[in-house]
């Protein structure tokens, strides 16, 4: 394991070992060396900033990253004037890739006041070659760019470009390689992500995903139990397990393993509270999931299914899988099922061919499901991906004014949810003190819904009852019950 290696006993002047993990555990030593020369000299350890852009996988894909760099010697910072920034970045919509490069521009002029400062760029955007291309042409000042491929191999980058002092770029397009046993630094300490699978084989035709995250690959079931457990020694008690489409987990292992056989033996791990998962494709739910999540003490009341559109026609076009009518029985039977579950989803207005007839059909569902809430998209055309060459592109105004209906809709629906708990007590995880006002804590209900209530950190990372006094639309506020 990770957390026995003793770095001082790895020889730096031998040549770097061919087999993962020790290869990156040499490369974080001669880091280490790096880091002490450092302190020498500036009389102080180099701090290092991560700002992680996307979903859920890139935030635990920045939490190894600054794991790999607490192991060396960094300190952790939340400010870009830090001697080492890394953008994770996300490509999923377009808006994102702009985002970035406008605050390359900011990074640049702190760079000019700290010379040394070191610039790394990584994440799925990475993996496009275009963005590649215009780094490597307008951004000089980067020093490392790396793929989402070669995340574990942060040190050695690292350690490369010290030597060479050239911007170092090392991108794969693809990889069979699952690095276990690196380390990484939770940002919560009672709560953590952990990945059960990477990369995804289903090609939504407007899905960038798995062009930039490669094929499926599963990890193998003792190696995320062990996690787990670990992860439950180390005071977690709630885990999110990550994965573009978890219920093709384990298809692939040399065991097949059912994602929820996965669940079952998670549930298992002592000290684990609660248990999350991210994200269920409606295509391939099974009935095994469904009777394991109904049966069990830990699974959360929630399931995120998205449904994108509810349009039979839009999601043929999609390359969905499921048709408007196959997901509404999903619905019902994950409601029979479990008739307090809260539901939440993803949908995307503006596909390329969607008519004010199939926009009515995704309102309808939306109605007659009655989601907790919903993440609301418009659609943003990602060159490679099979929409963006679809020619009935559909125009900025119609689907501007097609996105404010649905939100609308999706916003009343939720705020009359909401007031369904209201007056009840309910156990709420705290997470963190309140950002607006100090003297209040957030936190989260089992089926996720955030509450804000009254009281001091010494309530972070812990279960309390709370009774929700006032209902804000998507979240509450509440009073801690002794
Ligand atoms: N694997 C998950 C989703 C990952 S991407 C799943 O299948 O549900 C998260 C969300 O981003 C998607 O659910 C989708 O709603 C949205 N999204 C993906 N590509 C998009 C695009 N080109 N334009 C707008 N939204 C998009
Ligand atoms: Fe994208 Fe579809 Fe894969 Fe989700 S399942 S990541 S939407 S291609
Ligand atoms: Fe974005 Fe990559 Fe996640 S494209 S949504 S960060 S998998």
């Amino acid at each position: 394991m990770y957390n026995e290696i003793d770095f001082d006993k790895i020889d730096i002047n031998a040549e770097p070992p061919v087999n993962e993990p020790d290869r990156q555990y040499y490369f974080m030593a001669k880091c280490r060396e790096w880091v002490w020369e450092f302190e020498r000299e500036n009389k102080r350890r180099p701090t290092a900033c991560i700002q992680t852009f996307g979903c859920q996988m890139n935030a635990r894909d920045s939490e190894k990253l600054m794991g790999v760099l607490k192991a060396i010697g960094y300190q952790e910072d939340d400010s870009e004037k830090a001697d080492l920034v890394i953008y994770n970045t996300c490509t999923v919509r377009e808006n994102a890739n702009q985002k970035v490069y406008g605050r390359l521009g900011f990074l640049q002029t702190l760079k000019r006041k700290n010379p040394k400062m070191k610039i790394a760029i990584c994440g799925c955007m990475m993996q496009e070659k275009d963005e590649i291309e215009t780094i490597k042409k307008s951004y000089r000042f980067v020093d490392i760019v790396f793929g989402t491929h070669n995340i574990y191999q942060l040190a050695e980058l690292l350690d490369r470009q010290i030597q060479t002092q050239k911007q170092t770029i090392e991108v794969w397009t693809d990889t069979e390689k699952i690095v276990e046993d690196l380390p990484n630094q939770r940002k919560f300490l009672f709560k953590s992500g952990v990945n059960i699978m990477f990369g995804c084989n289903n090609f939504c035709s407007y899905c960038i995903v798995p062009y930039v995250r490669g094929r499926e690959r599963s990890r193998e079931p003792g190696d995320i139990i062990s996690e787990i457990e670990h992860l439950a020694a180390d005071g977690v008690i709630e885990i999110m397990l990550l994965g573009q489409n978890v219920n093709s987990y384990g298809k692939t292992l040399e065991k097949p393993i059912t994602f929820a056989q996965l669940l079952q033996k998670v549930e298992e791990v002592e000290g684990i509270e609660r248990i999350r998962f991210m994200t269920p494709h409606p295509k391939d739910l099974s009935d095994e999931l469904i009777a394991v999540m109904a049966q069990s003490k830990k699974i959360c009341r929630q399931i995120h299914l998205p449904i994108q559109s509810g349009s039979t026609r839009i999601l043929k076009r999609m390359n969905r899988r499921y048709t408007k009518e196959q997901y509404l029985a999903l619905v019902e039977k994950i409601r029979t099922a479990m008739p307090d579950i809260s539901i939440t989803t993803d949908i995307i207005v503006g596909f390329p061919g969607e008519t004010e007839e199939d926009f009515l059909e995704t309102l309808d569902v939306v109605r007659r499901v009655r989601y907790d809430s919903a993440f609301t998209f418009i659609y943003s055309k990602r060159s490679g991906t099979p929409a963006a060459e679809m020619e009935d592109q559909i125009p900025e105004e119609i689907v501007k004014e097609r996105f404010e209906r649905l939100l609308m809709e999706v916003q009343k629906i939720s705020s009359e949810l909401t007031k369904k708990a209201l007056g009840k007590t309910e156990l709420v995880l705290i997470e963190e003190q309140n950002i607006q006002n100090p003297e209040m804590v957030t936190g989260r209900l089992n089926n996720n819904t955030v509450v804000h209530l009254v009281g001091g950190a010494e309530l972070i990372g812990k279960i309390v009852p709370v009774k929700l006094t006032e209902a804000k639309g998507f979240y509450y506020i509440g009073e801690g019950c002794d």
